[in-house]
């Protein structure tokens, strides 16, 4: 009975599809063990073996379909399915050896309209990637080498900047912020090099490390540029068969963007995303940066809009170069709670403001030290604020329109030794961490406020939360914006 059921099913494993067995072997004809065999677009996978060998049984198999094979350190194989052959082999490639400083950037604009475009050695990356170019140019990463905030910190003639501070030095700003120009200095940073956190640079990243130190960004992780004449092209997937194109693991892990998105100078948290994200409950959940920053918007079908071996893939398998932010409206909503309640104590009113961070994966608010977030509160009856008796009121660094009102910020606070109180603190000076009132993932914070009582109206109440990107009075000195965003408004009325 029990060699009989077997038998059964056996015979029905193999009689939908065909079962395939080949074999995978590098370019010297030696077996690869440990490769990721698949049919192409399939979700299931199956290993190559110590002798290289493979055997694969899916229902989809069929002439004409794609069979790939991919392992990290070799270029992705694959080959066409043939009427009536059930054994093949597929040869990965090597990756070029080394990395080649002389490799010329690609850019990630084409230069006209024209298209289908074929030789996809150095043809820009956004001919043919048209929805994802989009995307970037709508992220941070396109502006990262020409933010004026960046570059006013970097190179400003109002102290501080680092350039006032150290005239012949670099400061490693250009690791992170412009890694296609090397070490150099970000205001000469010319053509490719000005698209910034580009195309290129992200997909010649073969292994990333969090950056530490003066080992940061690009230091931080291994660039794999090919010899003239070569091209590579690093990604999350492993059955993209086009001869260039190499699956690297770590795009889909947080680690990757640990690189530019986590450094302590000193031992002081300057960039701390990543930790903080590791220290998470996400981290344990498998819920990576890319889930939330990358999370495609459900209906793209392809990753490329133009160029041979572009097929249609299921959407949930694509992302956004859009790198949501606090900006995007989907990213923020839900992330954040907040509620305003209110008590009456005879002549005082009590106005208690809660804040959660319930889906955001790191400290809130995220980002450089400059990045804070403010709740104010205001009351007031009869068209008459009413005067807070007990509570926390804005410092003066919220600016003069804010400061000394009713609420509280939520800030990673550095001071700079030299005793300058002024904000920004210079990391690239001495630094000490002066205090982080940021509301970790999970976490939730809580401020109560009591006014005094007056007047006979209805009592109307409102709390507002912002974020900003800067300090008002750097902003003002060097003629920018603070770039403040209205996170939350809660309004309340009361009547009597
Ligand atoms: C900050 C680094 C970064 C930049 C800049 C970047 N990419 Fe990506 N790219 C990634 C990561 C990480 C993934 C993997 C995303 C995932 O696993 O969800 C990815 C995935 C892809 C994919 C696979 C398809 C997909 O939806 O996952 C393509 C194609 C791609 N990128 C092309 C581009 C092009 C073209 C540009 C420039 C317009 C670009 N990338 C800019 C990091 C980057
Ligand atoms: C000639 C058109 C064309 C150009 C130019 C082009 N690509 Fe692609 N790219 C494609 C197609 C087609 C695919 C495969 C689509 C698929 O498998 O669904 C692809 C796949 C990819 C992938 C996925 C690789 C993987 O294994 O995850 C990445 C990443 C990528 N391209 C990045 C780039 C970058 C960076 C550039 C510029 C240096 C670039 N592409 C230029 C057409 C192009
Ligand atoms: C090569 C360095 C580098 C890598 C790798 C990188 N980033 Fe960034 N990222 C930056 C820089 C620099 C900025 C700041 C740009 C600016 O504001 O001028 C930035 C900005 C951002 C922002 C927007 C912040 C804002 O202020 O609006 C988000 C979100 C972001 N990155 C997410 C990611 C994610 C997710 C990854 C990994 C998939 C990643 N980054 C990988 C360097 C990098
Ligand atoms: C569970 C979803 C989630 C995960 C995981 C996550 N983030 Fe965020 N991130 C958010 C939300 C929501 C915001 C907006 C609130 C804020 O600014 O703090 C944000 C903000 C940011 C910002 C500032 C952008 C801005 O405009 O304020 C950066 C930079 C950033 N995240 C990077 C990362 C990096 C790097 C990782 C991985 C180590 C990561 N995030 C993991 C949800 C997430
Ligand atoms: C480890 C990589 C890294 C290094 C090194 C680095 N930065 Fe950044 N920087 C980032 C990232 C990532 C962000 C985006 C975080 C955020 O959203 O605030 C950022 C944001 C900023 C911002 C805020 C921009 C804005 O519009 O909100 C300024 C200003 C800045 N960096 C200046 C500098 C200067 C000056 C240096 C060199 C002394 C430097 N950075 C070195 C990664 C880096």
């Amino acid at each position: 009975m029990r060699r009989l059921a077997l038998l059964m099913s056996t015979l029905l494993l193999a009689a939908p599809g065909e079962t395939l067995t080949g074999t995978i072997v590098d370019t010297a004809g030696q077996p690869v063990e440990g490769a990721r065999v698949r049919l192409r677009t399939s979700t299931a996978f199956v290993l190559s073996g110590p002798d290289g060998r493979f055997t694969l049984a899916d229902p989809a198999a069929a002439p004409g379909r794609e069979i790939t094979a991919a392992r990290p350190g070799h270029i992705i194989g694959g080959v066409t399915l043939k009427e009536g052959i059930f054994h093949y082999t597929l040869a990965l490639p090597a990756i070029p050896e080394g990395d080649d400083a002389t490799y010329p950037w690609v850019t990630a604009f084409p230069e006209d309209d024209r298209a289908p475009r074929t030789d996809f050695g150095r043809e820009p990356c956004g001919a043919c990637h048209r929805r994802i170019l989009a995307e970037w140019q709508g992220s941070a990463h396109a502006r990262s080498a020409v933010n004026p905030r960046f570059l006013a910190f970097f190179g400003g003639g109002t102290d501080p900047s680092f350039k006032r501070d150290s005239p012949t030095a670099d400061g490693g700003c250009a690791t992170c912020h412009v890694p296609m120009a090397g070490d150099g200095d970000p205001r000469q940073a010319a053509g490719v090099a000005g698209e910034g956190v580009g195309c290129d640079v992200c997909h010649k990243i073969a292994e990333a490390r969090p950056g530490n130190g003066a080992v940061t960004g690009i230091r931080a992780v291994d660039l794999r540029r090919p010899p003239f004449g070569r091209q590579t092209v690093f990604g999350p997937f492993d059955d993209v068969p086009r001869g260039r194109d190499a699956f690297a693991p770590v795009y889909a892990e947080s680690r990757y963007c640990a690189a530019c998105h986590q450094a302590r100078i000193g031992g002081v948290p300057i960039y701390s995303e990543f930790e903080e994200w590791r220290a998470s409950r996400f981290a344990g959940a498998g819920v990576t940066c890319q889930t939330c920053h990358m999370r495609g918007d459900g209906r793209a079908t392809t990753m490329s809009d133009l160029g041979p071996g572009r097929i249609e893939r299921d959407p949930r398998t694509l992302s956004s170069h859009r790198f949501h932010d606090s900006r995007s409206p989907d990213l923020l909503a839900g992330a954040i709670k907040a509620s305003l309640t209110t008590e009456r104590d005879g002549r005082t009113l009590i106005v208690a403001f809660e804040i959660t961070n319930h889906e955001v994966g790191h400290h809130l608010p995220a980002g450089s030290p400059m990045r804070h977030m403010l709740v104010s509160i205001e009351a007031e009856a009869d068209g008459q604020a009413l005067e807070l008796i007990d509570g926390p009121v804005l410092p003066h660094w919220t600016g003069s329109d804010l400061a000394g009102k009713p609420g509280r910020t939520y800030a990673k606070l550095l001071r700079d030794l030299a005793g300058d109180a002024a904000h920004p603190a210079p990391p690239w000076r001495a630094v000490v961490l002066e205090s982080d009132t940021r509301i970790p993932a999970g976490g939730e914070d809580r401020s109560t406020y009591r006014f005094r009582l007056e007047g006979t109206g209805p009592i109307r109440i409102g709390a507002t939360v912002r974020i900003r990107r800067t300090f008002p009075a750097w902003a003002e000195a060097h003629g920018l914006d603070i770039g403040e965003i209205e996170v939350a408004r809660h309004n309340l009325t009361v009547s009597r």
